[in-house]
């Protein structure tokens, strides 16, 4: 059930509520609508991947109340400072390196060592934001691979059913997503065009906007500089081998795994949002206690089980470097 409410304090408050309990609630910012989740949370975020129906985990881009907020999630160069102080609230978002300690988790980071931040230009969003008291992780809030909504209306028409709470706050100003320069590299770079201009960015700067070092904008679950667990994968696994742990799904493995297997259950009842939550914790967990070779079971291909086998044999293929 999807309630749908004009933005007023109430219905703000009630939104940062079901945010705080791990719902989505798509919110209006001064660019395009965002379907947002507690950012620090993976089962919260994984339930947006879902609702959008994604076939690979893209990063999102953190809405951060204040510059303070966003020094705690990033190490920003001065420059990303200067940048934030001249278009902050306002549709630039920022990506540079996580901060150690940072709380956007893992998954809304997809994996990349990086995070995505800005503070919408939009008093709903940001009275959402200081309720919650966290980061909230929002892509646009339409179906994957339809356009951006603008309104209320067409946030209902893509995503009625998949989220909580739909806040009306009218048609967005901007009608055009943020743009975003990342940090990450030595030049900062125009990874998206969008609704702060090139021109005053490069003027803030002093220099030119280079473009993307990688082409990790369309597919970021490319890069390199994704997490890649040490194991070996051995994916769509029947039974567990001598010498190996064990990733399970459903309690498929386990049963058949020897004793003193390391064994770690994506989800035992064979939740494909819960097993997108665990994905990359338990990867690092098996990393951390010293697996070599990783048996992993096989994950069903409907709903988010699309990004998790992709998330997966991204992992499991050979690498280069
Ligand atoms: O205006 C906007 O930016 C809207 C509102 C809701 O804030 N949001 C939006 O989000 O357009 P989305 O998910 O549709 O687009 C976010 C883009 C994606 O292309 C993603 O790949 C990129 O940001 N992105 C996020 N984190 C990144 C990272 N760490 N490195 C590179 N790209 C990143
Ligand atoms: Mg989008």
């Amino acid at each position: 059930m999807t309630i749908r409410a004009p933005a007023d304090a109430a219905s703000i408050a009630r939104a940062a509520e079901i945010l705080r309990e791990g719902g989505l609630v798509a919110f209006p910012t001064e660019t395009v609508y965002g379907l947002g989740a507690d950012a620090t949370s993976a089962w919260a975020v994984a339930r947006i991947y879902d609702a959008k129906g994604r076939p690979s985990f893209n990063p999102l881009i953190a809405h951060v109340a204040d510059l303070d907020a966003a020094r705690r999630e990033a190490v920003l160069p001065e420059a990303a400072i200067r940048l934030a102080e001249a278009f902050w609230p306002g549709p630039l978002t920022i990506v540079a390196p996580a901060a150690p300690g940072g709380s956007v988790c893992e998954l809304a980071r997809a994996g990349l060592p990086s995070v995505a931040l800005r503070i919408p230009d939009h008093s709903v969003a940001r009275a959402l934001i200081a309720a919650l008291g966290r980061p909230i992780a929002a892509p646009s809030a339409n179906r994957s691979g339809h356009v951006s909504p603008v309104t209320a209306a067409h946030v209902a028409e893509d995503l009625s059913g998949r989220v909580d709470m739909i806040l009306d706050g009218g048609r967005t100003v901007a009608g055009l997503e943020s743009t975003i320069v990342s940090f990450c590299d030595a030049e900062p770079a125009l990874l998206r065009p969008g609704a702060a201009r090139r021109e005053k960015i490069e003027k803030i700067l002093g220099r030119k906007l280079s473009a993307p070092a990688r082409a990790d904008i369309t597919a970021p679950g490319m890069t390199a500089s994704h997490y890649a667990p040490k194991a070996r994968l051995r994916l769509e696994a029947h039974e567990v081998l001598a010498g190996e742990s064990a990733l399970d799904f459903g309690g498929r493995l386990s049963a058949l795994a020897p004793a003193g297997t390391l064994v770690r259950d994506l989800s035992p009842k064979g939740d494909l949002v819960e097993a997108a939550a665990n994905l990359f914790a338990y990867l690092r967990e098996l990393d951390a206690l010293g697996a070599e070779k990783i048996a992993v079971a096989h994950m069903p291909e409907r709903g988010l089980g699309e990004a998790i086998n992709d998330r997966l044999r991204r992992a499991a293929a050979p690498r280069v470097g």
